[in-house]
């Protein structure tokens, strides 16, 4: 299928969305949003596909919601529209990995898009930032929720208060994402990562994303008990019986996602 905003191909195992405004530096237009919702629908839906990339381009990640379309809009227009609850949260129920490749600008909902990804690689010149308060408004997609989860709120304040950009280094050093590569280097390393993650069990891929993203959504106690649960339920799959004993013949499991 066609998008006006968004490219979709699929590589080996992996499905890679880039958005693709580049002389909006993919602004998040509804229009964009659109795309992206239909595009992880049908990557979700296609068997061979078991993690999905997503990325924009050297320059720009998403330099955030269009500006554009959203100057004009009045609090009704936004409340009846539930503005931004629309599609945007997609990509948060999507139960593939989702793998963000961050290279330029991540701001405001660009930075919010790729938190609600499952890990963030950026290139060496990644800029993330919510600098939604220079525009006399404020994150609207998690930017003041999931920003302070995952740096703390001493920096999530710092970002959401004075606008600031933040580095690769800098949002490396805080755990914002999980490693730095050089950009030339980003599609390249981030594919093999998603290949390694494409040739595990897949069930066991989705109980580990679930049971991560249930940190972020519950108590310690609750996530303790939903992680053991599912651990238990490991054990009535075959690809748990199949990875032990591959283990003890030293050999490569060969996982067959029942
Ligand atoms: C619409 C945008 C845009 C945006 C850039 N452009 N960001 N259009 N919405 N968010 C457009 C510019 O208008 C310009 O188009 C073209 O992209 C290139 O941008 P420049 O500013 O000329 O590029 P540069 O000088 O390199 O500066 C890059 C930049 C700057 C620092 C990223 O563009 C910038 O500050 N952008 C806005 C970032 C921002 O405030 N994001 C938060 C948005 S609010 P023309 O046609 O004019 O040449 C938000 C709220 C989220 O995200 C809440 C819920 C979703």
């Amino acid at each position: 299928m066609a998008y006006d905003n968004i490219l979709v191909e699929t590589s080996g195992q992996v499905g890679v969305i880039t958005l693709n405004r580049p002389k909006a530096l993919n602004a998040l237009s509804s229009g964009l949003i659109r795309d992206l919702g239909a595009a992880l629908d049908a990557f979700e839906a296609a068997p061979d596909v078991r993690v999905i990339v997503l990325t924009g381009s050297d320059k720009a990640f998403a330099a955030g919601a269009d500006i554009k379309e959203m100057a004009e809009k009045t609090y009704m227009d936004a409340y009846l529209q539930n503005f931004i609850t629309q599609g945007w949260e997609r990509v948060t129920v999507c139960r593939k990995p989702v793998i963000a490749a961050v290279a330029g600008f991540a701001l405001g909902g660009g930075c919010e898009l790729a938190m609600m990804c499952d890990m963030i690689i950026a290139a060496d010149n990644a800029k993330f930032g919510q600098p939604e308060i220079n525009l006399g408004t404020m994150p609207g997609a998690g930017g003041t929720q999931r920003l302070t989860r995952f740096v703390g709120k001493s920096k999530a304040m710092d970002m959401c208060l004075t606008g600031r950009m933040m580095d690769a280094d800098e949002a490396w050093k805080c755990g914002l994402v999980s490693r730095v590569v050089p950009l030339d280097d980003l599609r390249e390393t981030v594919m093999r990562i998603a290949e390694t993650i494409a040739d595990k069990s897949l069930p066991i891929t989705m109980m580990v994303k679930e049971a991560v993203n249930t940190a972020y959504e519950t108590t310690l106690s609750q996530g303790i008990h939903f992680e053991r649960r599912t651990f238990h339920a490991t054990f009535a799959t075959d690809d748990q019986k199949e990875g032990m004993a591959a283990f003890i013949e030293k050999r490569q499991p060969s996982f067959t996602d029942r």
